[in-house]
C-alpha cells in the first residue's frame, strides 16, 4: 500500500479487517517494523480520536511520531499554484509540504472542506497538494470528501459485533446545529458498497450523497422505517451536497431514540464520534446494551495499525526489494 486516501488504495478489505482483528489481541507483534522511521501527522482541524488512535498506532509499529497543528503551530500554508502571496498565508504548500517529507517517512494530513465551493472541497486541494510535493506516502487523517481510517474501523467494528453472516446495516442521518461535512457518510457508504452487507441510507429528502458514494445503497425517506429489522444503527448528521453545505432539514424526528431501536433486530448503534446528545441521538441510547461507539472508537487504533503496516511493508519493498 503507497499511501492510503480511499477504499483504492484497500488491495483485500477483508484481509485488512482480519489483520487488524489480530492485531488487537497482539498489538506489539510488528514493534520493530517502525524502527528509526518518522510519522508526521498534520492536523487543519480539531480531532481527538484520529490524532490518539494514529499516534498510538504507529507506537505500536515502533514508529517516532511528530504532531502539529497546521496554522496553529506552524505558518499559515498557500495551497493555491501562481498566486501573489500578499496575504496573511507566509509559506507555499511547495516548500512546507516538501520539507515535512524531508523530516517524516509517512506523513498523515488531516483536511476539512470549507463547505462553501463543492467543487473546491471534492477537488480534495489539500490532501493532493501534499501528495504532489512531500515525496513521501500519505495517510489520510480524514479530508474534504472522505474518512477511510473511520469507515475502516466501522467495518472492523461490524465485522466483530455482527450476528447474522449478512447483517443490515443502516446509515441514518440525524439532526445537528452546525453544518457538518459529507465526508463520514461518503466514506461509511463507499466501504459498505463494498461490502457483504445489505445496506440502507435513511435522510430527509434533499440529502442525497453524492451518486459516486450512495452506489447501488437502499434509500429510505422515512425516519423510522429504515429501523426495522436492523443489525446496525449508524447515525451521523451531514450537510447537504445538492444545496452544498446547507442544513435544509432540523426535524427531531430524525433523532435516533429507544423508541426507534425497539424497531430493530436488537441493533448495534454505531457513531464516529464526537456526537451531540440528545440532538443526534437521545442519552437512552447511549447509555444502553445497543451502544457499541466506545469500542467502536477503541478499533481506530487497529484500522490505523493495519494501515500503517501495510504502508512500510510497501516502503521497505521499494527500499530493499533483496529482502522480500
Ligand atoms: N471520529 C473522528 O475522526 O474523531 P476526531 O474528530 O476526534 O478525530
Amino acid at each position: 500500500m503507497q499511501n492510503f486516501t480511499s477504499i483504492k488504495d484497500a488491495y483485500n478489505i477483508q484481509n485488512l479487517v482480519n489483520e487488524a482483528l489480530l492485531m488487537k489481541k497482539m498489538p506489539h507483534s510488528d514493534k520493530h517494523l517502525g524502527k528509526h522511521k518518522t510519522i508526521g501527522l498534520l492536523f487543519f482541524n480539531s480531532s481527538l480520536r484520529t490524532r490518539l488512535s494514529t499516534q498510538k498506532a504507529a507506537q505500536n509499529l515502533g514508529l517516532e511520531v511528530m504532531v502539529m497543528n497546521v496554522g496553529a503551530d506552524s505558518w499559515q500554508l498557500e495551497m493555491n499554484e501562481g498566486v501573489i502571496m500578499n496575504g496573511d498565508k507566509a509559506e507555499h504548500i511547495s516548500e512546507a509540504a516538501a520539507v515535512i517529507g524531508q523530516y517524516c517517512d509517512i506523513v498523515g494530513v488531516r483536511s476539512f472542506p470549507g463547505l462553501l465551493d463543492r467543487e473546491e472541497d471534492y477537488s480534495e486541494k489539500v490532501l493532493n497538494q501534499f501528495m504532489k510535493y512531500t515525496g513521501k506516502p500519505i495517510i489520510s487523517l480524514e479530508s474534504a470528501t472522505r474518512h477511510p481510517l473511520q469507515s475502516l474501523t466501522d467495518l472492523i467494528t461490524i465485522h466483530e459485533y455482527k450476528t447474522v453472516a449478512r447483517p443490515k446495516v443502516v446509515l441514518t442521518w440525524a439532526p445537528h446545529v452546525k453544518a457538518l461535512p459529507q465526508c463520514v457518510p461518503n466514506s461509511f457508504a463507499e466501504w459498505m458498497n463494498h461490502s457483504d452487507v445489505d445496506f440502507t441510507i435513511a435522510h430527509p429528502k434533499g440529502y442525497e450523497l453524492a451518486p459516486e458514494f450512495a452506489g447501488d445503497a437502499n434509500i429510505c425517506y422515512d425516519p423510522a422505517e429504515a429501523f426495522d429489522g436492523a443489525d446496525f444503527i449508524y447515525a451521523k448528521n451531514w450537510s447537504s451536497y445538492q444545496e452544498y453545505g446547507k442544513i435544509l432539514s432540523s426535524d427531531p424526528a430524525w433523532m435516533v431514540t429507544m423508541d426507534k431501536m425497539k424497531r430493530t433486530n436488537n441493533a448495534k448503534f454505531m457513531h464516529c464520534l464526537p456526537v451531540r446528545r440528545n440532538v443526534v441521538v437521545e442519552d437512552a441510547v447511549l447509555d444502553s446494551e445497543h451502544s457499541i461507539v466506545v469500542q467502536q472508537a477503541g478499533n481506530r487504533v487497529w484500522a490505523a495499525q493495519v494501515v500503517l503496516k501495510e504502508m512500510l511493508l510497501t516502503q521497505m519493498r521499494t527500499e530493499s526489494p533483496y529482502l522480500f
